[in-house]
């Protein structure tokens, strides 16, 4: 599990390595102004030409950075120049000292005019100290680098992007590589900024790992944590593992539930069990003869739903249900009568939309799974106040509401329902899965990790992290555009095996 830090909590980082641990403040910067150097040189050498280098530098500590990369640079023998943005900012005492050593190195100084007559551009105009939305004489410099036809590497983070949510502050620069220090940051990994930032290399500078500790930052996972899911044991029975319900489909709707439950089988879960409407039945026996499928009308759901809840471990709600008045009336029900872990999704929760405060009644564990569509109609924000900050935008709704909160997006984020609760940010996926059924297949796989006793959050974190690496496998079998639900639900194992 891997940390992802806003621009304060870098800061803080910074600060308590310096003040409380004694490191020099110039240690840090020779590291990082190392790491930057290092991945240039890596693109350096796929030139195989002479190229000529130039860092766009502010007068703050991440211009600093830059200068201090292109002197290394410099004393490796590669032609790298160095532009200032002068304005009447005050300097850094770092950057002074940078600009001194640089000056001492005989590097040239050039205009930032001269910009598009370059390769490679370091981009060390704002780092995470970027307060306010760009403007002036920065702005025409970013323009001018967006414009030319150079390989940008960006120092920490592009410049114009908010650390803190990933939004353009007005003006951004596009990079193609961006080395970032210590944790990677939040900026680097939301949309618009996970596109501007491209690669991203998080370079080890330094920071003593103490501070990390009393600042709550996002998590995030890599392949290694996929070791966590845990083995399946020798000695156990279908019993050992969950009894999964799945509600789901409705008149003329059966693919749904078929998907949500094919992918707890194919996670884990010991048993489904699919109550559907009766129409459904036939088709999806005919698709997953391994679950149990129980049909409901009008008149009977309710008798059906109680003995199907009392053998349940774990709930799935919403996929396929439709909004009529009869899914309506087994969304109320649930929610008054689970007590094992809930996975609200799709219909239930446009249901819950109309009133939200079924939710706020509902006092078991509950996994909420909206898109950004459902997450509108459940909170009232425009998609411009909600991807304004969206972890924010998760991390009060699972308080308020008392839910786990999966976010699904391009880029989704889980929140924790409580006072300074965790939050994840999914780093797996790909546009391959902006494809129909896709949610139906999240809300099974989370399913399958709850019955695998990963505790609920962690079971919600690592299900959105598996479905993403198993549509990335899909992506490599089948092409970007053919990619289909049912191809990630039968991937699923490879996913859980990597
Ligand atoms: N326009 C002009 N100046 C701005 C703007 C803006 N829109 N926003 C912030 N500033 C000013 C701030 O007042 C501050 O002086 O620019 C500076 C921010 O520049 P940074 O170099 O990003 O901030 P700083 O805190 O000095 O350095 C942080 O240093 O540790 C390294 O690269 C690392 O990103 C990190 C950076």
């Amino acid at each position: 599990m891997k940390y992802a830090l806003t621009g304060r909590m870098s800061k803080e980082v910074d600060r308590f390595t310096i003040d409380k641990m004694g490191v020099p403040s110039l240690v840090l910067m020779e590291r990082a102004a190392v790491s930057t150097a290092m991945k240039v040189a890596e693109i350096v050498a796929l030139f195989r030409r002479n190229v000529r280098i130039l860092a766009v530098c502010g007068k703050g500590n991440n211009g600093a950075d830059a200068v201090a990369a292109a002197r290394i640079l410099s004393w490796q023998g590669v032609a790298v120049d160095i532009a200032v943005i002068d304005d009447d900012r005050k300097e850094t005492e770092e950057f002074a000292t940078q600009m001194t050593i640089a000056g001492n190195s005989g590097l040239n100084f050039v205009n930032v005019s001269a910009i598009p007559e370059y390769d490679i551009i370091i981009d060390g105009i704002f780092g995470t100290g970027l307060s306010r939305n760009v403007e002036g004489i920065y702005a025409d410099v970013i323009d001018l680098i967006n414009c030319s036809n150079n390989v940008v590497v960006s120092v920490d983070i592009p410049s114009g992007i908010d650390s803190e949510t990933g939004a353009v502050l007005s003006k951004a620069v596009k990079a193609d590589a961006t080395v970032t220090f210590g944790y990677n940051k939040v900026g680097n990994m939301i949309y618009p900024g996970k596109e501007l930032s491209g690669e991203v290399t998080v370079a080890d500078i330094g920071f003593c790992p103490e501070a990390i500790k009393t600042l709550n930052p996002c998590m995030y996972f890599t392949e290694d944590d996929l070791r966590k899911i845990p083995d399946r044991k020798a000695y156990s029975n279908k019993g050992t593992y969950g009894k999964i319900l799945v509600i789901a489909g409705s008149r003329d709707m059966s693919g749904a539930a078929y998907l949500s439950g094919a992918s707890a089988y194919r996670t884990g879960a010991g048993l489904v069990e699919i109550l559907t409407y009766e129409s459904n039945t036939d088709i999806i026996k005919k698709l997953l003869p391994e679950a149990i499928v129980t049909g409901y009308n009008e008149d009977n759901y309710c008798c059906m739903l109680e003995k199907s809840l009392k053998k349940a471990t774990c709930v799935i709600l919403g996929p396929g249900l439709s909004k009529d008045i009869t899914a309506h009336n087994i969304t109320e029900e649930v929610l008054k009568r689970c007590e094992v872990p809930l996975i609200i999704d799709a219909d239930a929760l446009n249901i819950i939309a109309e009133d939200i405060s079924l939710l706020k009644s509902y006092s078991h564990v509950a996994i909420i799974t909206p898109h950004i569509g459902e997450f509108m109609r459940l909170t009232g924000l425009t998609k411009e106040e909600l991807l304004k900050d969206s972890v924010a935008a998760a991390k009060c709704f699972a308080q308020e509401f008392n839910v786990i909160l999966v976010m699904k997006n391009a880029v989704t984020v889980v929140a924790e329902p409580c006072e300074n609760g965790r939050a994840y940010i999914n780093s797996s996926g790909t546009g391959a899965m902006s494809k129909a059924g896709m949610g139906d297949v999240l809300t099974g796989v989370i399913a399958g990790m709850l019955s695998l006793r990963i505790e609920p959050f962690s079971a919600a974190c690592m299900g959105v992290y598996l479905h993403g690496i198993a549509g990335e496998i899909a992506e490599e079998e089948q092409g970007s555009h053919s990619v289909m639900a049912g191809d990630v639900v039968n991937i699923l194992g490879k996913a859980v095996n990597k």
